[in-house]
């Protein structure tokens, strides 16, 4: 038995908000008792990242990005139950299964996730690294707890697996979970990144009959479409009175927000009919706030909540998610807009900013 020793990654960096990103040398602490490492073999690139890089969400640097991965068990720490080999998808919102939201069912509101950034690991200058929601994922290995783990099936393309960590349990469980789609529903996705589109297709699995995809980059239009949107609309001044066109006047059922602005929170509220719900499923910034009038909200009779990690349980629904996804009834692929490497990454960062293609993934 070789004993467990600290690891050197390549792993990429933001050295402060606005900061160019770079490829780095970061030093991952050895596996301790109940911690795996894991070697990562693709990662996504999510909003929530550029979130933290451009300053929208706080963030503590030097910061690894990503929070969207798989990989394969490398090693593990003393009394894991995780054997080498085993692929996984990363967790950014493990349970801790004792706390009072764990105990009542709502495990992706554990107390013990608090932190957006969490220390661990060092620079080759021996100075601590911070990680994106507790993983650091765009790096060739990470250290993580094995509560952050989730074993899935072998035989799922790994650029497919590594969004079944954030936009596609989102995506799916906002529909499923927390709004609760029905058959013959009308829905209005707003915002079509890779968690719109996951929010798109689930909406089609769920029975949704009116699809209405919305976004301001007339290029989302085809992925949006081959997502299993019925129909696209530009976000523009017209907007309301076109979906109210597709739905007999009243608006939808149900709309999902994926942008993370009070703008667009807004424009979900005034697409959605009397009785129907909004989910806020974007992570927005804390001073952007959302206003609505107090007459409205009474008149309207809607339910405005939002969805986190897609009110889920990671650890039962990843493994379901990878399991539709390998027999072919979730359908992955409009969600991957290309694959890239470790040192293309900051340009698929450019790229998201942009608005441009749905998921870049970076392959490991
Ligand atoms: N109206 C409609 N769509 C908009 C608007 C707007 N005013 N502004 C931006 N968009 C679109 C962009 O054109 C883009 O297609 O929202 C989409 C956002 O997609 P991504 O940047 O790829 O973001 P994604 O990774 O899908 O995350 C969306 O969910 O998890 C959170 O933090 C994340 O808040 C972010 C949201
Ligand atoms: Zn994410």
């Amino acid at each position: 038995l070789t004993p467990a020793a600290p690891v050197t990654v390549r792993a990429l960096v933001a050295r402060g908000a606005g900061a160019e990103l770079r490829v780095e040398r970061v030093r991952l602490p050895a596996p301790g008792p109940g911690e795996v490492r894991v070697t990562i073999r693709a990662a996504g690139v999510c909003h929530s990242d550029l979130s933290m890089v451009n300053g929208t969400l706080a963030a503590r640097f030097p910061l690894v990005l990503g929070h969207e991965a798989t990989g394969v068990v490398a090693e593990a720490g003393p009394g894991s139950r995780l054997e080498v080999g085993t692929p996984v998808v990363l967790n950014w919102a493990p349970a801790c299964r004792v706390c009072w939201w764990c105990q009542h069912g709502e495990p992706w509101l554990c107390a013990a996730n608090t932190a957006p950034t969490v220390e661990r690991g060092t620079t080759d200058d021996g100075d601590p690294v911070h990680l994106t929601l507790g993983l650091g994922a765009l790096a060739e290995a990470v250290v993580v707890p094995e509560s952050a783990v989730i074993a899935i099936p072998a035989g799922l393309p790994a650029e497919r697996a590594a969004l079944l960590g954030c936009a596609v349990l989102t995506g799916v469980g906002a529909v499923r979970n927390t709004a609760r789609v029905a058959p013959g529903d009308a829905v209005a996705v707003v915002g079509l990144g890779g968690v719109g589109l996951a929010v798109l297709t689930a909406a089609r699995r769920a029975g949704a009959t009116t699809i209405l995809a919305v976004d301001v980059a007339e290029s989302k239009r085809e992925l949006a479409l081959a997502a299993g949107a019925t129909d696209f609309l530009l976000s523009d001044d017209r907007l309301s009175k076109e979906v109210r066109a597709r739905t007999e006047g009243r608006g939808v059922d149900h709309s999902f927000e994926c942008v993370g602005r009070a703008a667009t929170i807004r424009a979900a509220w005034r697409l959605t009919r009397r009785g129907g719900a909004v989910t806020v499923v974007g992570m927005g910034a804390k001073d952007d706030m959302v206003s609505l009038g107090a007459l409205d909200i009474f008149h309207s009779a809607r339910t405005l909540r939002s969805s986190v990690y897609g009110s889920s349980d990671p650890d039962r629904e990843v493994p379901e998610l990878a399991r539709a996804a390998l027999d072919g009834t979730l359908d992955l692929s409009p969600l991957v807009s290309g694959v890239v490497s470790l040192d293309e990454a900051p340009a698929a960062f450019d790229r998201l900013a942009r608005g441009e293609g749905a998921r870049w993934v970076v392959s490991l």
